[in-house]
C-alpha cells in the first residue's frame, strides 16, 4: 500500500516510522516531511495546507491511504476534499475538526451534552469582555476561539493581567481571526493528562494515556508552548480512573457528536484535568498529540497502519490495541527563544553518535540537511524518546542521551516525568 503522512514535526515522524514497521507499507511519502525522516519516506514538496495540491498528487501518484498529523489542514477541509475524490484518508472532516478548530463549539457541545469542563463565557466584545473581568475572582484561564499553535491559551493571576490578555487577542490580533472570539473559564487544578482514541466514529479503541508538559520551562512556568516533552503510561491514572474518563467523556462526546449528525473519524484526543470533582475536559484536539505520539506510539505493539486501514475502510472490528509494558519518555530539544522568536540554521551536533543506541528513537522535527550536517529549521527541533523498564529509568536514559546534543542555544525542560515520579515514590525524585 502507498500511503501518506501529511505533515513536518516530531509527530510525523513517528508516524512514518511507526508506519515503515507495517507489512502493509510498500511505499511511504511525507508531505512536506522533513529532512531526518528521508530515510524512511519520500518527501512531497506541497504546503500541508493546499488541500486541492495533495488531492491532485495522491490522485495522480495512486496514494492508498493518507493520514493527517497537525490540525490546520484538518481545519481547512483536506478530508473533506480527499473524500469527494474518492481518495482514502484517516482523519475528521472540516466540520468534526471544529472540536479544535472552535473552542467555542467544543465549550458548547461539553454544555449541551453535560460533560464535565470549567464553567464559561463566551465574548465578542472586548468591551463586555473586560468589564466581566471586574467582579470575578482569580486566577482565570482566557482562551482565544481559533487555532494558535497551542499559545492561545493564557492563566491569568489578576485583573490587570486579564485586561492584558484580552487585549492583547482581540484589539492586538495576536492570533488574528483566531482570537475574534474569547473563552473565559474558570481555573481548575489537579493533575493534566492527555487521553487519545482512535475512532470510526462508532468505535472507541483507546490509545494508552500519556503527559505532555506545554510551559516552556520546568515546573511547568513560562509561556506555553505546542509541547516540550511527554511520557506513558500515565502512573498516577488508574485503570478505574481511565474507565471512567471513557464513561462520562469520551463516550459521550461521541455520542454527542452523533447528535449533531457529525461523523467524526480520525483521533479523538481529550485533554484533560483530574479535579478532586472528577475529570474535566480543557480542550479536544481531532488529531495526534505532539509531542503525546512520540511518547505513545513506540509503545504500540499493533500495527497502526493495519488499524488505521479497517477505521478508514470501515470495518473495525478490534475492540482493543496492545502495549507493550515498558515506559516512553520523551524530551523536546528546542531552539533558543522559542516559543517566541528564534534563530535558525544552528549546526546540530551529536546526531551520529546519538543515531547508534538500540534503545533511544530520535523524531526530527524542525531540522534541515545541508550536505551531511544537520542544521536547525524550527522551533521544537528534535524529539528524544527512550523505552525502558519504568519511567524513573526511561527519566535517567533520556537526560543522559539528551546531554550528548547540541546546537546553540538549545534549551529544554529537565522535568518531564519527574513530578508523576515524585508522586509515586519521593526518594526517587531529584530537582
Ligand atoms: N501536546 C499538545 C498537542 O498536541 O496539542
Amino acid at each position: 500500500m502507498k500511503v501518506m503522512v501529511v505533515g513536518s514535526g516530531g509527530r510525523e515522524h513517528a508516524l512514518v516510522w511507526k508506519f515503515y514497521q507495517s507489512e502493509r507499507a510498500d511505499k511511504i511519502y511525507a508531505a512536506p516531511g522533513n529532512d531526518g525522516l528521508t530515510e524512511l519516506a519520500e518527501p512531497v514538496d506541497i504546503d500541508m495546507t493546499d488541500t486541492t495540491g495533495l488531492a491532485k498528487f495522491a490522485r495522480k501518484n495512486e496514494i492508498d491511504l493518507t493520514v493527517v498529523g497537525p490540525e490546520e489542514p484538518l481545519v481547512a477541509g483536506i478530508v473533506n476534499e480527499f473524500q469527494a475524490s474518492g481518495l482514502k484518508i484517516f482523519g475528521p472532516t472540516r466540520e468534526a475538526a471544529m472540536l479544535e478548530g472552535s473552542k467555542v463549539f467544543a465549550k458548547q457541545i461539553l454544555n449541551k451534552y453535560n460533560i464535565p469542563t470549567a464553567d464559561f463565557e463566551v465574548f465578542t466584545d472586548p468591551s463586555k469582555a473586560i468589564s466581566y473581568l471586574k467582579n470575578i475572582e482569580y486566577p482565570r484561564v482566557i482562551k482565544a476561539e481559533g487555532l494558535a499553535g497551542g499559545q492561545g491559551t493564557k492563566i491569568v493571576t489578576s485583573r490587570k493581567e486579564a485586561i492584558q490578555a484580552v487585549n492583547r487577542i482581540m484589539e492586538d490580533r495576536i492570533f488574528g481571526d483566531a482570537g475574534e472570539r474569547i473563552v473565559i473559564e474558570n481555573f481548575l487544578t489537579g493533575q493534566e493528562v492527555s487521553i487519545m482514541a482512535l475512532t470510526d466514529g462508532e468505535i472507541l479503541l483507546p490509545l494508552a494515556a500519556s503527559r505532555d508538559h506545554k510551559p516552556v520551562f520546568d515546573g511547568d512556568e513560562g509561556p506555553n508552548t505546542a509541547g516540550m516533552g511527554a511520557y506513558s503510561p500515565v502512573p498516577y491514572l488508574s485503570q478505574a480512573e481511565e474507565k471512567e474518563i471513557y464513561r462520562q467523556i469520551m463516550h459521550p462526546t461521541l455520542k454527542a457528536l452523533q447528535a449533531e449528525e457529525i461523523n467524526y473519524q480520525g483521533v479523538l484526543y481529550a485533554g484533560l484535568i483530574l479535579t478532586s470533582s472528577g475529570p474535566k475536559v480543557l480542550e479536544f484536539n481531532a488529531r495526534f498529540g505532539d509531542p503525546e505520539s512520540q511518547a505513545v506510539l513506540p509503545r504500540l505493539k499493533d500495527d497502526l497502519l493495519a488499524v488505521i486501514d479497517e477505521i478508514v475502510e470501515g470495518r473495525l472490528e478490534r475492540k482493543k490495541l496492545f502495549w507493550c509494558s515498558e515506559s516512553a519518555v520523551c524530551v523536546v530539544l528546542a531552539a533558543g527563544g522559542y516559543p517566541l522568536t528564534y534563530e535558525e540554521g544552528d549546526e546540530i551536533s551529536g546526531l551520529e553518535k546519538i543515531n547508534r543506541y538500540d534503545n533511544l528513537l530520535v523524531f526530527h522535527a524542525g531540522t534541515r540537511k545541508i550536505g551531511d550536517k544537520f542544521v536547525t529549521s524550527g522551533g521544537r527541533v528534535l524529539n528524544l524518546t527512550i523505552l525502558a523498564d519504568g519511567l524513573f529509568s526511561a527519566i535517567n536514559q533520556v537526560y543522559e542521551h539528551v546531554e550528548e546534543i547540541d546546537f546553540r542555544d538549545m534549551h529544554y525542560r529537565s522535568d518531564i516525568g519527574r513530578s508523576a515520579v515524585q508522586e509515586l515514590d519521593p526518594k526517587h525524585y531529584s530537582p
